[in-house]
């Protein structure tokens, strides 16, 4: 059944059940069902949140919010492909692994790409970040808005680490993205791709040492209790984004487009903030909680970069160095 069947059945079930005093046209309603994988005090249950107040404000019950977080759908791979089945109608995701159903998103996977949180920003909200949303159109998928999780830093429980040498054979789990598995590769350490909902258990269980991710991620996952060191390396940007199924777009008229496109802005701001006041607090959060905390120092940062060099190399392979150049020159 198609989505205009399925609102035009509805209704019309609705008009014959409501007797004499009915009024006007009944509404039909649409499930939302949302997936994401943190927690709902998280900055992606918090953007969940704000989604759903938008478009309830305007829309009232016309679209009923059914929020999956902490990976009650599955792994964010398995949820977007949920979405492209109409399966389920939203998410917020991290660009773990975008860049197999686009691949343009991974050149915001590459590492130290992006200065600081405003950059990163700057070139999601401009014309390059942009037109990589639209390109979702072609994946079945619509992409709404660029989100935010903060830079990655790295957490184990082997050593501290202060330069590329502490990496080496170090069993890092990253997320299933090229990008980042080819940064790992260089560097000497042994990537272990894993899907989100498995990473815990493999911390605890310690078949990997550890894993890499932004202050949001290792606060609202409680990863200081299973994790020794964090390392603030800031090595790559992670940007998130929040995206419907062409099923749930198509069934909508023009203006609860518009909508849905509004709410997940909002929905965006929000995670922003929430981002900022976490890379604010995190490390004393997590010094408090008990973590061995390194800072990597500019130089430092600067012998990881040098240790990339074939990295970039591969990286310019795929994506045109002229369009790195240009995001590295965005003011
Ligand atoms: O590391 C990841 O896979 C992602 O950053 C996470 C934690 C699932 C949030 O999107």
């Amino acid at each position: 059944m198609t989505h205009f069947t399925k609102h035009i059945g509805a209704a019309a079930i609705a008009l014959a059940v409501s007797g004499p005093g009915f009024v006007g046209v009944a509404q039909a309603q649409q499930e939302v069902k949302l997936g994401y994988a943190l927690a709902v005090e998280s900055h992606y249950g918090v953007a969940a949140e704000k989604w759903e107040e938008v478009v309830e404000a305007e829309a009232g019950d016309r679209f009923t919010f059914r929020h999956f977080p902490s990976s009650g759908l599955g792994g964010e791979r398995e949820v977007i492909e949920g979405l492209q089945l109409g399966t389920v109608e939203a998410t917020i995701v991290s660009s773990g692994t975008l860049s197999n159903f686009v691949p343009e998103t991974g050149v915001f996977d590459i590492p130290f790409l992006f200065r600081d949180l405003a950059h990163a920003r700057t070139v999601l909200d401009g014309p390059i970040g942009q037109d990589i949303l639209a390109k979702f159109d072609d994946a079945g998928l619509v992409a709404l808005a660029w989100g935010e999780q903060g830079f990655r830093h790295i957490t184990n429980n082997r050593n501290a680490i202060a330069g590329p040498a502490d990496v080496a054979g170090l069993k890092l789990r990253t997320m299933e993205n090229p990008i980042h598995i080819t940064a790992f590769e260089t560097l000497g350490a042994a990537p272990t791709p894993m899907a989100w909902p498995e990473v815990i258990g493999a911390l605890q269980q310690g078949t990997i040492d550890g894993q890499e991710n932004p202050l949001s991620v290792i606060t609202s996952a409680n990863l200081s209790e299973v994790q020794k060191y964090l390392t603030v390396s800031g090595h790559v940007y992670s940007p998130a984004m929040l995206l419907v199924s062409q099923q749930l777009w198509d069934g909508m008229s023009a203006e609860d487009q518009e909508l849905f496109r509004k709410a997940a802005s909002e929905a965006a701001v929000a995670m922003r903030g929430f981002v900022d006041n976490v890379e604010t607090s995190g490390v004393a959060q997590l010094r408090e909680a008990g973590m061995e905390v390194g800072e990597l120092s500019t130089e430092q940062k600067a012998a990881f970069q040098e240790a990339l060099g074939s990295a970039y190399e591969q990286y310019y392979g795929t994506y045109d160095k002229e369009l790195v150049d240009q995001i590295i020159a965005t003011e």
